[in-house]
């Protein structure tokens, strides 16, 4: 039975949440394995709408298990007020299992995300200010706070006190804040501790275990390839791994069990927050792009940059997370336009660039170099097999293909749950 991982090829918000909740009720386990409520995925189920920002969009199939991976930031406030949103809302969800080794949002990891981009002014990264980028670097500087030290309070309360010792004269003496006081936050964790305790696991050997049991696991990536630490447009990125070797290290999955790989890739380009975007359109066609796929942040509510499809842009990430399948989304967006602009390459400094530019200043220079594809002004919301789609439109959906080097296995044409095109399965 299969594992699989599903990967944003882009900048976010690709419509990984629709992708998770396509494959369905074949799911056994659902599993978040990096980054934490940054993320907003939202599933269309009927008229309703739901947004997960930390919760396995997987939550919403009764079938189905939700486990926050050890690679995950946890804030436990959000997990609570999110199942309790759900829950007001009718629907009968279980408590995710979280990992013992998942580290957790704090009160301060908030408060610092604030006061550093604020302190950056024009260098500011545009974070979601959830305290992700601070709760990264304390697990990286070995201060973290642990979902295991919830079972231990005296060990839970030192920890935070000597996180807090350092950080409270850095807010004080530099940013000008007040101090936080570390009985405060150890108390505002330990509200959630009988809640929380009986669902800390040991989710490695968990997920092991049930892929032993031939069971269907799938590891739901949240931000997206070029927010990768490693492998984005640094610094303009997160603070985590959401390229697919982060489903192995954020889970304890070797990579040996993992069977497919699925890049979700929406037919044009989006950014939320700064940094460079070598299609963005500044003009009214980004505006329109950006109606027409109503193109509004599911976290923060920003209004998403919008530009044309960038193929060098996927074709990285189709490489380095080795994508077996594509699912393009959004198709249906692009209905109307008589031309579509297609990104096959990059000028920097008159020099054309051969792939993914090899430094940050090239990203920043690089200048698309655009092939004009054909449009269509058929409606394609209804289509449910590839041949239903227009001459044109099969036609810009083979094009990206070879632009990028891997097959389309599926396409969304619409937000709805059934408004899509299977052409592989991929469960
Ligand atoms: P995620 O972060 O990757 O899960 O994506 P978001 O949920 O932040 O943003 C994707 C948005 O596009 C959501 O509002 C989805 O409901 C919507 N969406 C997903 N797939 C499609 C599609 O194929 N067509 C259209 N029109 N909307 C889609
Ligand atoms: P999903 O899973 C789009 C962006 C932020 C900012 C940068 C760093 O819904 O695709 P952070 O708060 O993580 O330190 O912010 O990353 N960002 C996202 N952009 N979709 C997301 O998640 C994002 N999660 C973070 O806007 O530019
Ligand atoms: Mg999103």
């Amino acid at each position: 039975m299969p594992s699989i991982v599903i990967v944003g090829a882009q900048w976010g918000d690709e419509g990984k949440g629709k992708a998770v909740d396509a494959l369905g009720n074949r799911v056994d386990f659902c599993v978040r394995y990096s980054g934490g409520n940054n993320a907003g995925h939202t599933v269309v189920v009927g008229d309703e709408t739901f947004t997960m920002h930390l919760l396995p969009s997987g939550v919403l199939n009764p079938s189905c298990t939700c486990v926050i991976g050890n690679g995950v930031v946890v804030d436990l406030d959000v997990l609570a007020g999110e199942l309790a949103g759900l829950r007001e809302r009718g629907l009968d969800v279980e408590h995710p299992l979280i990992s013992a080794n998942a580290h957790i949002i704090t009160p301060y990891h908030q408060v610092l995300d604030k006061v550093t981009e604020r302190f950056a002014g024009n260098k500011r990264i545009g974070t979601t200010g959830r305290g992700i980028g601070p709760a990264y670097s304390d697990k990286i500087n070995r201060i973290g706070i642990r979902a295991q030290d919830l079972l231990d309070p005296d060990g839970l309360a030192e920890k935070v006190e000597a996180s807090l010792a350092s950080k409270n004269q850095l807010l004080a003496k530099i940013y000008n804040r007040a101090a936080i006081n570390p009985q405060v936050v150890t108390e505002a964790l330990l509200a959630h501790a009988d809640t929380v305790r009986p669902y800390i696991v040991d989710a490695a050997r968990l997920l092991n275990q049930a892929l032993d049991d031939g069971k269907v696991v799938l590891f739901e990536g949240a931000q997206a390839h070029h927010l990768d630490v490693d492998f984005g447009t640094y610094p303009y990125v997160t603070s985590s791994n959401p390229t697919a070797g982060g489903a192995c290290t954020g889970t304890g999955v070797g990579p040996t069990r993992i069977d497919r790989v699925v890049g979700i890739v929406k037919a044009y380009t989006t950014r939320v927050g700064e940094g460079p975007m070598p299609t963005e359109l500044l003009d009214e066609t980004g505006e329109q792009l950006r109606a027409q796929g109503n193109e509004y942040g599911a976290t923060t509510g920003r209004p998403r940059r919008c530009g044309w499809f960038d193929a060098p842009l996927v074709r990285q990430a189709v490489m380095i997370n080795g994508f077996t399948d594509v699912f393009l989304t959004k198709l249906d967006v692009l209905t109307g336009w008589a031309e579509l602009p297609v990104c096959v390459g990059y000028m920097a400094d008159a020099h054309k660039i051969d792939g993914w530019p090899l430094t940050e200043r090239e990203v920043e220079a690089a200048e698309p170099i655009y092939e004009i594809l054909p449009g269509w002004t058929e409606d394609i919301s209804q289509a449910r097999h590839f041949g239903d789609l227009p001459a044109n439109c099969q036609a810009y959906v083979r094009r990206l293909e070879a632009l990028i080097g891997c097959r389309i296995s599926g396409i969304g044409v619409g937000p709805g749950r059934e408004q899509s095109i299977i052409i592989n399965t991929l469960l």
